[in-house]
């Protein structure tokens, strides 16, 4: 089959679909692989690389007019229109935007998102939303480092003794695990909060303390077990209790990371603004959810209403940082794990002999299939 690798084109997107380590392994399988010119270049794989794996470099229209396109992220109005009918397009297409999957349907794509696959043992080698939120944990930190005045670890000099910086994690999913283990290697004093009790053991197991909030009903306690894995609203009065917690715990922190969401609902505000008013001059919040929280004077915020999207603003004297790609800067190995998570979804809808075999009951093919024949397949 044609598999077409188009360069992404939407802002602060500097990942790519497939890496030559990749196009390698569909040539070797007999695929005939195109890549954009230049698709590669902002994660570190050149033009050479690709050919010599045995890729085509192509413009952008015969890259997306593939009987298969790789995509990161869902196809632009200008790059849509360069799709076939019929054509199969994989990437990370926002499940829950049901407007982009109106738009795939009438375009007539075979769509799939691969950030609705289940959080299952099997799916996990495909797991974009894992492979992606681990990055961004790593990277949380090392901007947080950056953007915080003072060191991270404890350290004893002939010039004084200068404190540990004391860490604050909202939300220890994926990406909030990584914060924990990567602030821990740089010396930090880390607590750390989940609505989901199983989270308490790793958290500890990372060598952070968990800021436990009891339950008090058995409707907080059954919100809290979430669905396949992921967290559900919590009932306002858990909610209140956490953020009087988090309150204080802010108060003392130095960095704030936080990465609570929720699939297809508003990112939950854990940090209001008098909680930031209450905090450490010089201190840093980065905030995952950028973007993605609550309304907040016209813009949406994140896990806090002062942040801004892919701005880094200073408010109350609290460094605020809103990146809302992180993995995109940590390109070359963002997209190398992603490029692996791709091909290993293609084995499910290619046959060895290279065919196309859309099997719906396979439990990730038929979860992650957001559209075909012009219709929205899944719902959001
Ligand atoms: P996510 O990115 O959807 O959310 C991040 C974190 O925010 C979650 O841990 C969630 O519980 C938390 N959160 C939501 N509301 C909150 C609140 N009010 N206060 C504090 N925290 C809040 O989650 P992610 O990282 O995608 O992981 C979801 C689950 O899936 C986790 O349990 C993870 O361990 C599990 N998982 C399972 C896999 C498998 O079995 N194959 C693979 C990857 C993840």
């Amino acid at each position: 089959m044609h598999i077409g690798v188009p360069a992404e084109t939407r802002p602060y997107e500097t990942r790519v679909a497939a890496t030559p380590e990749t196009v390698k392994k569909y040539v070797s399988q007999g695929h005939r692989v195109t890549v954009q010119s230049g698709a590669g270049t902002g994660a570190s794989y050149l033009d050479d690389a690709y050919s010599a794996a045995g890729a085509e470099l192509v413009d952008a229209p015969t890259a997306l007019g593939a009987e298969i396109v790789l995509k990161v992220q869902t196809p632009t109005d200008s790059e849509l229109p360069l799709l076939k009918r019929g054509a199969v397009l994989i990437g990370m297409l926002e499940p829950f935007n049901t407007e982009n999957s109106s738009k795939l349907a009438a375009a007539g794509i075979t769509a799939f998102s691969l950030e609705a696959a289940p959080r299952t043992t099997r799916a996990q080698s495909l797991d974009v939303l894992s492979s992606q939120a681990n990055i961004a944990g790593y990277k949380a930190v090392l901007l947080a480092a950056d953007l915080y005045p003072r060191f991270m670890p404890m350290l004893m000099t002939a010039a004084g003794t200068v404190k540990a910086a004391r860490v604050l994690i909202l939300g220890a999913g994926v990406a909030g695990l990584q914060a924990i283990a990567t602030a821990k290697r740089l010396g930090a004093v880390i607590e750390a909060s989940d609505v989901r009790p199983a989270v308490k053991e790793q958290i500890e197991s990372l060598g952070a303390k968990f800021l436990d909030v009891p339950y008090e009903t058995a409707e907080e306690r059954e919100a809290a077990e979430g669905v396949g894995g992921y967290a559900r609203p919590m009932p306002p009065s858990w909610l209140t209790r956490q953020s009087a917690l988090v309150h204080e715990r802010a108060k003392q922190a130095d960095v704030i990371i936080s990465t609570a969401l929720i699939p297809g609902r508003p990112a939950p505000t854990l940090l209001s603004v008098e909680t930031v008013q209450a905090m450490k001059p010089g201190s840093v919040l980065i905030d995952l959810a950028a973007g993605r929280g609550a309304e907040y004077e016209g813009n949406r915020g994140g896990n806090c209403p002062l942040t801004e999207a892919d701005k880094v603003v200073v408010k109350h004297g609290v460094t605020i940082a809103g990146y809302t790609n992180l993995a995109s800067m940590v390109a070359s190995d963002a997209s190398a794990l992603y490029a692996r998570n791709l091909l290993d979804f293609m084995k499910l809808i290619v046959t060895k002999e290279g065919a196309l075999n859309i099997d719906l009951a396979d439990d990730i093919v038929a979860a992650t299939l957001l559209a075909r024949d012009g219709e929205v397949t899944r719902k959001a």
